[in-house]
């Protein structure tokens, strides 16, 4: 099981919503954690509710390369090697697909899709390097399993955060780095603000933004889950070595329903020709997956 007292914790967002409650719970469980955030006044008002000298902010757009790297050399520098990974920040924006522009796809993959790899790309080799394992929790959503049409490009990043973490837990398990992958429902948070923080490089072709919706999504926004409640929940679930963390029981019944409706889509095809040879390398693959799934319950 991972433990966590005097690990050195990086986490994303950490300025708001579920990353200041991330925060809030790893300093409780003794961690060093710094506040990786691009909102530098938000930083400082997380950084002055904590009477504790084992939290540091560092200002950082996580869709960059070169100021994650900096980031994480700054951090290691007072902290020592980051061995838990909160990649956590993120922005959303919803309208359909064929309204977006590509300014848009650039900055929602940006910081919900290459945010992540940023940060595994940055902190696992040096986890890998330092030997004392460690792990990394991405943040998806539900709607990293539930699309519709208007969050087209989030929908297409949090499919993505999944996809990243599920690999990266069975390559990781040998070097007993855990990984989970966090779905949250309506967590009371910060994101429907999230075009405040839009860069002006990334504003061309922006639809003006709907001040109604705004309002309408901070209403919502209201009844969301309390961030000292969904991290509390993440802490649980990767003391379990969870490859999902279901926060909220909100969705498990239409989640039920939609992997019906999927394998519903099968059809009893004639066998075609090649296909016992096929099934037999299908065989062999399963098995593997079934060992490394296991393998990564066994890892940490
Ligand atoms: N709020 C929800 O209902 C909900 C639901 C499902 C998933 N999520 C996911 O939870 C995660 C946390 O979001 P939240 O709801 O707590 O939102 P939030 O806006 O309250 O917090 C997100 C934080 O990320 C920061 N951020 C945004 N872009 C950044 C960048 N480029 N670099 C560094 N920091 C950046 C923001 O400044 C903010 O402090 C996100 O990945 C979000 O997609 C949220």
């Amino acid at each position: 099981m991972i433990g966590f007292a005097g690990r050195t914790a990086f986490v994303t967002g950490g300025a708001n919503g579920v990353g200041i409650g991330l925060v809030r719970a790893l300093l409780g469980e003794g961690c060093k954690v710094a506040i990786a955030d691009v909102r530098e006044e938000h930083i400082e008002r997380a950084l002055k509710s904590f009477d504790n000298r084992e939290v540091m902010g560092v200002n950082v757009d996580v869709s960059s390369r070169a100021e994650m790297a900096r980031a994480a050399d700054e951090v290691e520098a007072k902290f020592g090697t980051v061995t838990l990974l909160f990649n956590n920040a993120g922005v959303n924006l919803f309208q359909p697909i064929e309204e977006s522009s590509y300014s848009d796809w650039d900055w929602l993959m940006g910081v919900n899709l290459h945010g992540p790899i940023n940060g595994v790309m940055t902190f696992v080799p040096r986890m890998i390097a330092h030997g004392q394992g460690g792990y990394v929790v991405n943040t998806a959503s539900m709607a990293g399993w539930l699309a519709s049409g208007s969050p087209g490009i989030y929908n297409t990043t949090k499919f993505a955060v999944r996809g990243l973490s599920e690999s990266l837990r069975y390559s990781l398990a040998k070097h007993h780095i855990g990984v989970s992958c966090v779905c949250p429902g309506l967590v009371k948070s910060y994101i429907y603000a999230s075009d405040d923080i839009r860069p002006a490089n990334l504003m061309a072709d922006a639809k003006p933004v709907n001040a109604e919706g705004v309002e309408r999504l901070a209403g919502m926004h209201q009844v969301g889950m309390e961030p000292d409640t969904i991290a509390a929940r993440i802490l649980q679930g990767m003391r379990e070595n969870q490859t999902y963390i279901f926060p909220m029981p909100d969705h498990k019944d239409e989640l039920a329903e939609y992997f019906e409706e999927s394998l519903g889509d099968y059809r009893d095809y004639p066998h075609d020709t090649g296909y016992e040879e096929r099934i037999k390398i299908e065989a062999f693959r399963r098995k593997s997956y079934r060992v490394q799934r296991d393998a990564a319950k066994q890892a940490i």
